[in-house]
């Protein structure tokens, strides 16, 4: 129900995109060439701080890699990132989402001795007295997120297998100011987390698919 209402404000504010035509082949040459060392040629990076970028929507992470290349995410990993994509045009960063986007995800696994009832329970019902909402209203019950297109809402980001280090990374980014989302969404949640809620669902998140 919240996230039908969400997803009817994002419709209501909603600007059709004019997003380049993408070019899939050219995408994985950029990839290869400029991605690969940190996110691996096919997205499945093995190194937990650099997120797994495979069978993420594709307008996702073009928006991403914008605001990244743009100075928008303000964090140590983007800051790493930023040198590497400043030569990017739109359409290199559109072909190079299209074929990140196509690819194969491979799950990670959750650790079963670190409160994964806990991460289990916010993902999928939250907490309702710290009016905390389950995660998977709007991430969806596997994680695979939701497109979302032709919102303005670029996309309910896919999480599930994604490296517990770079989630927990993610929401105190959010809580810190160096992230933000349409509407405030995630600011507002991450906010509302307490480290040890912050780790169990991370934990919970890298073994789900
Ligand atoms: C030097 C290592 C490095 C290289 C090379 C690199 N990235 Fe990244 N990337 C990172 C790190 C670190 C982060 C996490 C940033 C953060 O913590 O906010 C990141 C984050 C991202 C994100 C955000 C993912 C999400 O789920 O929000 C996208 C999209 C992305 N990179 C795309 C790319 C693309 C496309 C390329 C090649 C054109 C690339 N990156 C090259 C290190 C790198
Ligand atoms: C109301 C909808 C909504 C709910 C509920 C929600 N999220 Fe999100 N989340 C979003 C949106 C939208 C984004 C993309 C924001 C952006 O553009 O940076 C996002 C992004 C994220 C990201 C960054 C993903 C990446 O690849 O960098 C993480 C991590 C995340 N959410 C975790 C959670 C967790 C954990 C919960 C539950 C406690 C949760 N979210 C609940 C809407 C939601």
């Amino acid at each position: 129900m919240k996230r039908l209402t969400l997803l009817t404000l994002a419709l209501a504010g909603g600007a059709a995109f004019a997003a380049p035509k993408a070019d899939v082949a050219k995408g994985k040459q950029i990839a290869q060439k400029v991605c690969a060392a940190c996110h691996a040629a096919d997205g499945n990076s093995g190194i937990s701080t650099y997120p797994k970028l495979s069978a993420q929507h594709a307008r996702y992470l073009a928006v991403q890699t914008a605001a990244i290349k743009e100075g928008k995410r303000t964090t140590g990993g983007a800051a790493a990132m930023k040198p590497m994509v400043m030569s990017l045009s739109e359409q290199d960063i559109a072909d190079v989402a299209a074929f990140y986007a196509t690819q194969t995800p491979k799950s990670g696994e959750a650790n079963p001795k670190d409160n994964l009832k806990l991460g289990a329970q916010i993902f999928r019902g939250g907490i309702a007295d710290k009016k905390l909402p389950a995660c998977m209203s709007c991430h969806g019950p596997s994680g695979a997120g939701i497109p979302a297109a032709g919102t303005d809402v670029t996309a309910y980001p896919r999480l599930g297998g994604q490296h517990k280090d770079y989630t927990v990374t993610q929401i105190k980014a959010y809580a810190a100011g160096q992230r933000t989302s349409p509407n405030g969404m995630m600011e507002e949640i991450a906010k509302r987390m307490s480290e040890d809620e912050i780790n169990a669902v991370a934990n919970f998140i890298q073994g789900l698919h």
